[in-house]
């Protein structure tokens, strides 16, 4: 039998009785998270998002409300009247917030009741968590949890401060529309078929980049939004199919405009969770962080930075060396501190890591008593000597050793280095080092298809110095020059997550034409694609840029998680699905015949 919630009204939280309320009667909702039954007395954990309270049935005082007790399970949904009563000092709890008090309920009304959840909603500190599927699932149930519930609280304050702001910087939000055409910020489109224009399809917008770019020419100026966008691409743990941005864009500015902007942004954004981050942000070009961290998202909150260590393998017979100082690749190293004492199995491991990015093998030399080293039978002591040296490194140190192709010395390296740290606790997580990368090239030159793809974005501009360098390339035929222009591009990173991509825009109609032709758009396809964008240049486009920080990248840090999905109230999981609603999902056939389509199975 299920009670009526009546005219009763919610006189506190369950995060809210202390001493003080002593004596005073209170009236709570929530839910039961835990029953314990001993005879007379029962006890109640009774929660809401606030907190949880202990509610005390005794069955010699209040026999209705104790027989009451007896019918409410786990997750039943009950409001208790009563007096708030100081528990005993040996009896307090400091673990939560009302511990040192409890309500003795005079009533109980059992307003829902509940199936056996599939799992433990909260389990016991050195238990683990049901398995994610299983709590992706009954999302509603996982979400019933403190951490996921302050989470979330955290981004509601952290999106409000965002809006207060971004008002305060003169700053205007306007909602651009869902249902686009592609966009080009590089991965796939979800699309979305159209009823009344069959054949035809929209696309979500992976960001709105051409929109806020049309509201500056609009004259809008000063522009932002909360913005979500969409993109089919493969999944890793800091990414999802839809995710939030906080778009903005401003004309008449230059780069200085954004850091600041940013860089006040994130102070009072951090400034939530009492972390004050040191202004300005120190800058760093991007060929200097890939050469000393192997990566354009450095984390700075430890050394290992890679070291250069050709010049001490000069003219080495070596073979493997030889080939990769021959094809002009590179050998580059760490120093892991303390590394001497490295087991076979951790360097095995460590190979293993390695190889996961490309490297053919991981060489190591040890600095203890006696030196040993993978490279010993190759190039001898005194070779291993040199390299150790050139490595800076000292006695009880390990040198780990990449060499091949650049770019995957760069990406295994620069990996190793943010694995090992992790394996050493070189990491303080409460402290955060931001950076700014700047001076991206425009171009990224792929091996595979022998063509130059954009580093950000089309629409990013070149540094105006490079301007001639890129007629002489597009007009000249002189291609490779692609590879030398510098992008007016920035990215704000924190511990080794990009928080945020922005740039200058190209603001004139033959540069953009020109940066379609360097990456291969014919005149045609780019009318296609963004003939709209094309003819809006020409009528009066002002100098403009902007940026987009990721709002769950930040939640991330904020949170100190290293799952997206902690962040995000219903997320997908890595293959893009959603388990508790079972999307996607098949389509009355009807429906799409309406969509004039067909599906095809193979
Ligand atoms: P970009 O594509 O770099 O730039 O995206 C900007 C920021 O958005 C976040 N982000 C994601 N977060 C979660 N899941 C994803 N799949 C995902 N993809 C991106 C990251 C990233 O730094 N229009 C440009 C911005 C601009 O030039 O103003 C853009 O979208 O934090």
């Amino acid at each position: 039998m299920l009670d009526n919630l009546g005219d009763w009204k919610r006189t506190h939280s369950c995060g809210e009785l202390r001493l003080e309320h002593v004596g005073r009667t209170a009236t709570l909702m929530g839910w039961v998270a835990r029953r314990r039954d001993f005879g007379p007395l029962t006890f109640i954990d009774l929660r809401d998002r606030e907190g949880i309270t202990q509610i005390v049935c005794d069955a010699e005082k209040a026999p209705d409300a104790h027989a009451r007790a007896k019918d409410v399970r786990n997750e039943y949904v009950i409001a208790v009247r009563g007096p708030v009563v100081a528990r005993a000092p040996s009896q307090r709890n400091p673990k939560i917030a009302t511990g040192d008090v409890e309500l003795h309920a005079d009533e109980i009304r059992i307003l829902n009741d509940a199936r056996t959840p599939p799992f433990q909603i909260e389990p016991a500190p050195n238990e683990p968590l049901a398995s994610e599927e299983l709590r992706l699932r009954y999302r509603y149930l996982d979400l019933r949890r403190a951490q996921l519930q302050a989470n979330l609280r955290l981004r509601h304050r952290v999106i409000a401060e965002i809006r207060r702001y971004m008002d305060e910087q003169g700053f205007t939000e306007i909602e651009t529309p869902i249902l686009i055409k592609s966009t080009p910020e590089g991965a796939r489109d979800y699309i979305v078929p159209s009823r009344l224009h069959p054949g035809k399809f929209y696309a979500l917008p992976q960001s709105p980049q051409l929109f806020k770019q049309l509201c500056m020419i609009a004259g809008l100026d000063k522009y932002y939004q909360i913005a979500r966008c969409f993109r089919d691409e493969d999944l890793r743990a800091d990414r999802q199919p839809e995710f939030t941005q906080l778009d903005i864009e401003m004309s008449f500015i230059t780069p200085e405009d954004i850091y600041r902007l940013i860089e006040g942004l994130f102070q009072r954004v951090f400034q939530l969770i009492d972390v004050e981050l040191p202004v300005p942000f120190p800058r760093l070009p991007y060929a200097e962080v890939v050469q000393r961290f192997g990566t354009d998202k450095p984390d700075l909150r430890f050394g290992m930075e890679l070291r250069d260590l050709r010049s001490a393998v000069e003219g080495t017979t070596f073979a493997p060396f030889a080939a990769v100082l021959e094809e002009g690749g590179e050998i580059k190293g760490i120093v892991v501190s303390g590394g001497a004492g490295y087991s076979r199995k951790t360097l095995d491991e460590l190979q293993q890591f390695v190889k996961r990015y490309g490297a053919s093998a991981l060489a190591w030399i040890k600095l203890g008593d006696e030196i040993s080293s993978s490279l010993l039978r190759a190039l001898g002591e005194e070779g291993v000597k040199r390299l150790a040296e050139a490595a800076k490194a000292e006695r009880g140190d390990a040198v780990l050793i990449v060499a091949g192709p650049a770019k995957t010395v760069a990406a295994s390296l620069g990996a190793l280095r943010e694995e090992v740290a992790r394996r050493e606790g070189l990491i303080d997580a409460s402290r955060f080092a931001p950076l700014w990368v700047v001076d991206f090239p425009m171009f990224e030159y792929n091996e595979e298809d022998g063509r130059y793809y954009a580093m950000h974005h089309p629409f990013t501009s070149p540094i105006d110095e490079d301007l001639p360098l890129l007629e002489r390339a597009v007009e000249g035929g002189e291609t490779a020059l692609l590879g030398r222009l510098r992008a007016k591009a920035y990215d704000p990173v924190i511990n080794g997550v990009e928080l945020a991509s922005g740039s200058i825009r190209i603001h004139r109609r033959d540069v953009q034409r020109l940066i379609f032709k360097a990456l291969g758009l014919t005149e045609d396809e780019a009318r296609r694609r963004f003939g709209f964008f094309l003819d809006a240049l020409e009528y009066g486009t002002p100098p403009h840029g902007g940026i987009a920080p990721g709002i769950d990248r930040l939640m991330m840090l904020l949170v100190g998680t290293d799952n997206i999905r902690d962040v995000i109230a219903f997320p997908k999981t890595a293959s893009a699905v959603d388990l508790m609603i079972d999307a996607p999902s098949e389509v009355d056939p009807r429906l799409l015949d309406e969509l004039h389509i067909r599906v095809v199975r193979e």
